[in-house]
């Protein structure tokens, strides 16, 4: 079932009902608060957000927050950056793994809000930003930003559970809203992006074919890793099961002779790319790009 693209075709599942619900909560929550903070993977800021949210956010102020940038191309990052920022949006980057930037998130609220919170000063209200978009890092984030265990870190979706508000500066709260908007999952690719990024369970999915479309994604944007990691310059005719084969090849996943392992070498293919060993790589370029 190869596509005019090269790519092979995988059929993904998606949860729309929960995803109706989040859209439902994200409206009744959004009169609560005066900004919209997204957090999005740095590597698939395109896959990773939901374009609802700007008819959602209306014209309440917004800061866009790249985060795994440890994992990303910082030349891709600064090019999102520009983006971003040439749409209205203000931009935080962090890895929230490491701590780093984030402690710049509530000077970047602060900013974001000025007038407003010297208003609420006047009056001894808070602020109060709201947080959404989960499994790109999100409880991670949170944990950070809280300095306590406010959010259970977990590799699944769904795992951040329950409302919550967290104080994050004098003055200014954080709604934090359960899995509230879902990356819009509505086309094969950004399926397959956020598998490749752990955003949605990848036991769903067949490992192989995600991975001959990861080796096809790599080998046009970024051959030199392939080349690096697994000691081959990747055949521009080969598609992306026999680009497997060769790294299997190269590995030494041999299953008997002449047979090589190619769903071990695309779980070790996933694994890599999940762990940095591959290098920074983001797999998204803006659309103005
Ligand atoms: P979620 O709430 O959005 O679902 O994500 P969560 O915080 O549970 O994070 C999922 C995984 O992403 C965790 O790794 C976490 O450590 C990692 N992570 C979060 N932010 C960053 C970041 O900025 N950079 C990097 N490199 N990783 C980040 P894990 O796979 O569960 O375990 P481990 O890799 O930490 O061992």
């Amino acid at each position: 079932m190869t596509q005019n693209n090269g790519f092979e075709k995988m059929n993904i599942q998606w949860f729309p009902g929960h995803m109706t619900k989040a859209q439902r909560m994200i409206e009744e929550n959004l009169s609560m608060v005066d900004a919209v903070c997204e957090i999005l993977d740095a590597r698939i800021p395109y896959s990773s957000r939901n374009p609802d949210i700007d008819r959602l956010a209306g014209d309440k102020p917004r800061l866009i927050i790249l985060n795994r940038v440890d994992l990303a191309d910082p030349q891709m990052t600064a090019r999102w950056r520009k983006y971003f920022e040439s749409r209205g949006l203000a931009i935080l980057e962090t890895d929230a793994k490491s701590g780093k930037g984030v402690g710049s998130f509530a000077p970047a609220v602060r900013r974001l809000l000025k007038d407003k919170l010297a208003a609420y000063e006047a009056k001894g209200q808070v602020g109060r930003p709201i947080l959404g978009i989960p499994n790109v890092g999100k409880s991670t984030f949170i944990n950070r930003v809280a300095g306590r265990k406010a959010a259970i870190a977990g590799d699944k979706p769904g795992v951040t559970r329950g409302k919550q508000w967290i104080n994050i500066d004098q003055g200014l709260d954080l709604l934090d809203t359960p899995g509230i908007l879902w990356p819009k999952f509505d086309s094969q690719e950004v399926g397959e992006m956020l598998a490749i990024t752990n955003a949605i369970k990848a036991d769903v999915l067949d490992k192989e074919t995600l991975g001959a479309n990861f080796m096809l994604r790599l080998r046009e944007l970024y051959p030199k890793a392939i080349e690096e990691r697994y000691k081959f310059v990747p055949d521009p005719d080969m598609n992306g099961f026999e680009l497997l084969e060769q790294a299997a090849k190269k590995r030494g996943f041999l299953v008997s002779r002449g047979e090589y392992d190619i769903e071990r070498m695309a779980n070790t293919l996933l694994g890599e790319y999940h762990d940095g060993k591959l290098g920074r790589l983001t797999l998204e370029a803006p659309p103005d790009a």
